[in-house]
């Protein structure tokens, strides 16, 4: 057993949290606006890979072991926005086995980065932020096909019931202990769902009075690890009617939120961890001996690149002597204009279009190859790839005006498509947010 009050350990495994061994909670001060309300943070990234999925991670691996699903030098395949990788990556490591993680490449370099530097072996693929089941092309669809082959297994978070038993056993009676048996609102934002409703569900069972608040962003959110409503939809392990209350927190208050936490309360919060403080703030009313116990997944750290598009002024100036293997001034100048553009008034929402088509009738330029366009398009797109957009200047509207949406796969390549028509002077053109993949989301028709 390890010795959890001198902290010195055999190996790292035995720094997996636990009732005996919680992650610590600490109690907001500035950031929360009560007089009586206490808030107390629970902070995820003291979990020894990073964040709230190392549970997940070692609670699904042992299951999978015990049931002699997974053994000796076995091969694993999980989808990913991230977190639950890199945990599964170092108890791969420490379990002898390999990983592969098809994952978007809209999930933040600093999590693929690491992935790869803990060994995993990454996929980037043209998919959503988060992972959807449906989509052909996406991390979900690859992994399937990977952990079809004989060698391979899948633990699959999205449907794992391993995924919220590790909070049944491990968060639920961390806090219930932590807080003496006090806690009135447990909150948490939703990714898969195992983090709410395997504490829900521990956390009812020793009081039924515990208020479970779910959190979760606005459509077209980049905040990784989360889904917003419509795509809670897809995940097997969200179950609504066993919590109290759902709130939606804004793209932008998240971020504010996770900034603030870091300036004024101390604490290295990421952007899931602003939303979840977000929606709490929301629904919570001050009253006496309300405990409140939010779940902070992982910190800042992973989300530099995120953070220096919301916040410009944070992100480093190009410097003169930068060394020679960092990348050149045209390709930072070329990066900040493709997260510049990145703004409300260069992109545009699926059901904006929507309501455009009726009106505005703006030319939908698909700008993917011509194999992808193939596959499904949106009604009446035009298809240029971005690469020949320049070259085949004369299919394109002559004035200037005319309003153009640009359209990809999830909205990254249309941003450059958006930027090569403003670079030829069309002034009312826009990128669609989420691609073709979020216009089928909304189970809206393609051709
Ligand atoms: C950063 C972050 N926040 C929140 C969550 C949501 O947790 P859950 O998947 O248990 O709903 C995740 C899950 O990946 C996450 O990585």
């Amino acid at each position: 057993m390890a010795d959890h009050q001198r902290r010195v350990y055999e190996e790292m495994l035995e720094l997996l949290s636990g009732e005996d061994n919680p992650t610590p909670m600490v109690r907001l001060g500035k950031t929360v606006p009560y007089q009586q309300t206490r808030v107390y943070a629970k902070l995820e990234w003291y979990n020894p890979f990073g964040a709230v999925k190392d549970r997940v991670a070692a609670n699904m691996i042992r299951d999978a072991e015990e049931r002699g699903i997974v053994g000796e030098h076995q091969k694993l395949v999980e989808p990913t926005s991230g977190n639950t990788g890199l945990g599964l990556a170092m108890l791969a490591n420490a379990r002898g086995y390999t990983i592969k993680t098809p994952l978007s490449k809209a999930i933040p370099a600093e999590k693929r980065t690491m992935l790869r530097y803990f060994g995993a072996d990454v996929e980037e693929l043209d998919d959503s932020l988060c992972p959807a089941p449906g989509a052909p092309e996406g991390a979900i669809a690859r992994a399937m096909a990977t952990a079809a082959q004989p060698d391979y297994h899948m633990l699959n978070q999205y449907e794992n019931e391993a995924n919220i038993e590790a909070h049944i056993l491990t968060t639920g009676p961390e806090i219930w202990r932590q807080t003496q048996g006090k806690i009135t609102h447990f909150v948490a934002g939703l990714g898969t769902c195992g983090t709410i409703t395997g504490n829900g569900r521990f956390l009812k069972g020793k009081n039924p009075e515990v208020k479970i608040i779910g959190v979760h962003p606005e459509d077209g959110h980049d905040i990784p690890g989360v889904r917003s409503l419509r795509q809670l939809k897809q995940t097997k392990l969200y179950h609504p009617d066993e919590y109290d209350a759902l709130v939606e927190v804004d793209n932008r208050e998240s971020f504010a939120m996770s900034m603030r936490l870091n300036r004024e309360d101390c604490i290295i919060a990421g952007p899931s961890s602003g939303m979840a403080l977000c929606g709490a703030l929301k629904i919570i009313e001050d009253q006496p001996d309300a405990v409140v116990v939010v779940i902070f997944p992982d910190n800042v750290f992973k989300y530099a690149s995120s953070f220096a598009r919301h916040f410009p002024e944070v992100a480093a100036a190009p410097s003169g002597d930068a060394p020679a293997s960092g990348p050149s001034l045209k390709e930072e100048l070329l990066d900040s204009l493709v997260a510049n553009s990145r703004n409300p008034h260069d992109t545009v929402e699926v059901s904006v279009v929507q309501e455009m088509l009726e009106q505005e009738k703006p030319l939908l330029l698909d700008v993917r190859i011509a194999d992808q366009y193939s596959v499904g398009h949106l009604p009446g797109a035009l298809n240029i790839p971005v690469a020949e957009i320049a070259h085949r200047r004369g299919e394109l509207p002559e004035n200037l005006d005319a309003p153009v949406i640009t359209v990809c796969n999830v909205g990254n390549a249309s941003i450059s498509g958006m930027l090569v028509l403003k670079s030829l002077g069309y002034r009312n053109v826009k990128s669609m947010n989420g691609g073709t993949a979020g216009w089928m989301d909304r189970g809206l028709p393609t051709e």
